[in-house]
């Protein structure tokens, strides 16, 4: 959700800011522009549409912005105003003297907007932001052009959620941040420094990255970068190295970065495991700091999380109530968590899951849970990331930079550490059998060549994909362990191929949504041979009576499925547990493949930001 770049160093700044931004293309965005410091003033570009577009017209800008070393750059993703050229980013005050970008919320901006107004200052855009910038010229002008007081003086006035990049005219060299709610990270390579909102758009200079933390304000110059409380006092700030390679955040063959990260998932698995089991025991890395023995005054376990991270979630709470039911075990969105009245304290353990670990929503709710007094741990996929450094006792997810918007690897790298971290909790509480850690962990240990040998028969699901994309919508139904299948999968055709698609328990389907069935109205039932397929077959048979086209994923050997279905998909045997981590393979293909045939743009869909930084 809105991306930011900055630079200041040597190198033309125009191609760092424009390359930072495309890296950030995946965060989602409607308009895109750049403010470039050539010969003394400050010149800006912006446009409506995609980075590509942005780079064509700074091609046209004057001669001399190709020298210009400093410049901050912005990706917008419309809250307050429409999409246009006027309320894309960055935003100059009517004097001239500042030029700002910023992802986030102003939620004053009404009230600062009509107080300057009244002193005749002319708004031009119909942004929040604007309200920010100006705010910032006249404080700059009151205080003699002292920026350390300027800007402590703004943060104090702004309330909601901001990442702000700042460049004031009379500055060279110069870029002033501040951060409180909306992430960003700031870089030095020894002769130029970096800020951006997501680290992967600095990783093509530096490793060495400095998050910003709430109520922290950053001054970038080429040789250094120093940090500040909003106060103005300044902060001791270690840098946090981020061990991610470049040629992750590189499509390389793929066409698409979803594409390439639904493949990754075999190797995700394979990491994850090695790096948290020996032999058949689990064993947490020793980074992480739950205290031994915390089970067993633990009653209650809360898993809290949004979109695809709370789908991971159900998968774990169907792996610990059938391991453990006497454990209070509950799983809920963040968003919801942070408003209920709900349970905490010292014999409830949250966990939190947010693949980019800025997500407004499962923050607040980490906060409220902490402020509670309940023990939180996060699950994470970004190492420095507001929750890894709010949360005390953090596991990072290890499927490295996910790009394309719609989650896939990060899904598989969240429900396998879960898996371990409930077998971990489990133990501690003294409830987890040696045998089922063994068979558990030997499960797993399998899943990475039963997801490579799923790959390897891809055409078969690109021929399922071209057959039911012309289906009017889609119900995704199934039992159990696999209701969170039946709700990725629907989503991920909601993300990217943008057709209507419905996840249902199976049971419920007769309780009102089989009114909607008809022949162009595709079921996708997953079937896996448990004690429930014959219920769920019967579920399915319901559908077949009302037209629907059926599309069954089941295990391999089942040939009776055949019967039942007009398609069937059969799917390795594993696990009752782990059958999630089969299961959602095949769903992320089945819809990458309905939207390429239906020519969506898959990596960056229409509406979609991939980290959600406002509520
Ligand atoms: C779906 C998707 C979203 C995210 C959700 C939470 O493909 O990516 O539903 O899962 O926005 O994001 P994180 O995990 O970053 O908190």
């Amino acid at each position: 959700m809105c991306g930011i770049m900055g630079y200041t160093g040597k190198s033309q700044a125009s191609a760092v800011i424009l390359q930072g931004l495309a890296k950030q293309e995946y965060r989602g965005y409607d308009s895109a522009g750049i403010a470039l410091r050539c010969d003394g003033r400050i010149v800006n570009a912006k446009i409506v549409g995609r980075v590509a577009e942005l780079a064509r017209r700074v091609r046209d800008l004057p001669p001399e912005c190709e020298c210009a070393v400093s410049g901050i750059g912005h990706t917008r993703w419309a809250t307050h105003g429409g999409v246009t050229e006027t309320n894309a980013h960055p935003h100059e005050s009517s004097d001239g003297m500042v030029v700002l970008v910023h992802n986030g919320i102003i939620e004053n901006s009404r009230d600062i907007r009509s107080r300057l107004e009244s002193e005749g200052v002319r708004f031009i855009t119909e942004t929040d932001t604007e309200a920010s910038c100006q705010l910032l010229a006249k404080l700059y002008r009151e205080r003699g052009g002292d920026a350390h007081s300027a800007m402590s003086r703004l943060t104090a006035s702004l309330t909601g959620a901001f990442a702000l990049v700042i460049m004031f005219l009379d500055r060279p060299d110069e870029i002033w941040c501040a951060r409180r709610g909306s992430p960003l990270v700031a870089a030095n390579d020894g002769g130029a420094s970096y800020c951006a909102s997501d680290p992967t758009a600095l990783l093509d200079y530096t490793h060495d990255l400095f998050f910003l933390e709430e109520g922290e304000m950053a001054l970038l110059k080429p040789l250094a970068c120093k940090f500040f409380n909003f106060d103005g006092s300044p902060r001791e700030k270690e840098s946090v190295s981020l061990n991610w390679s470049n040629v992750m955040t590189d499509k390389g063959r793929h066409e698409h970065f979803m594409r390439k990260e639904i493949e990754e998932q075999p190797d995700v698995l394979r990491l994850t495991i090695d790096t948290h089991t020996v032999v058949t025991t689990v064993a947490m890395g020793r980074d992480f700091n739950l205290p031994r023995g915390i089970m067993k005054k633990i009653r209650r376990v809360q898993f809290v999380a949004c979109g695809t991270s709370h789908y991971a979630t159900l998968v774990a709470r169907d792996m610990l109530e059938s391991l453990d039911r006497e454990l209070d075990t509950r799983v809920e969105v963040a968003s919801e968590y942070r408003y209920r009245d709900v349970a905490g304290g010292d014999d409830t353990l949250a966990i939190f899951v947010s693949q980019s670990g800025e997500t407004a929503d499962t923050l607040a709710a980490a906060r409220r849970a902490r402020a509670a007094g309940t023990c939180c741990v996060a699950i994470t996929n970004v190492r420095g990331s507001t929750i890894d450094r709010e949360v005390p006792h953090t596991l990072l997810s290890l499927s490295g930079p996910e790009i394309g918007v719609a989650a896939t690897k990060t899904f598989t790298g969240q429900i396998s550490l879960l898996a371990l971290l409930v077998m971990w909790l489990l133990k501690d509480r003294g409830t987890l059998s040696a045998n089922d850690e063994a068979r558990l962990i030997g499960g797993l240990r399998s899943l990475p060549t039963l997801l490579q040998e799923i790959l390897s028969r891809e055409d078969e699901i690109k021929a399922l994909a071209e057959k039911y994309s012309s289906s009017r919508g889609f119900f995704f139904i199934g039992r159990r362990e696999c209701v969170p299948l039946t709700m990725e999968g629907a989503l991920k055709m909601k993300e990217i191929a943008y057709l209507p698609s419905e996840a249902y328990a199976a049971g419920e389907m007769k309780h009102g949504p089989i009114a909607m069935l008809d022949d162009k109205l595709t079921v996708v039932a997953l079937v896996p041979d448990t004690d429930l397929r014959e219920k769920t077959l019967s579920n399915v048979e319901e559908c077949r009576a009302r037209s629907a086209p059926i599309l069954l994923f089941a295990t391999e050997g089942d040939l009776d499925a055949l019967d039942f279905a007009n398609d069937v998909f059969f799917m390795p045997r594993t696990e009752r547990e782990l059958i999630p981590f089969i299961g959602v393979l095949p769903l992320q293909l089945f819809a990458y493949h309905t939207a390429r045939c239906l020519g969506r743009d898959i990596d960056m869909p229409r509406n979609l930001a991939k980290s959600v930084t406002v509520e």
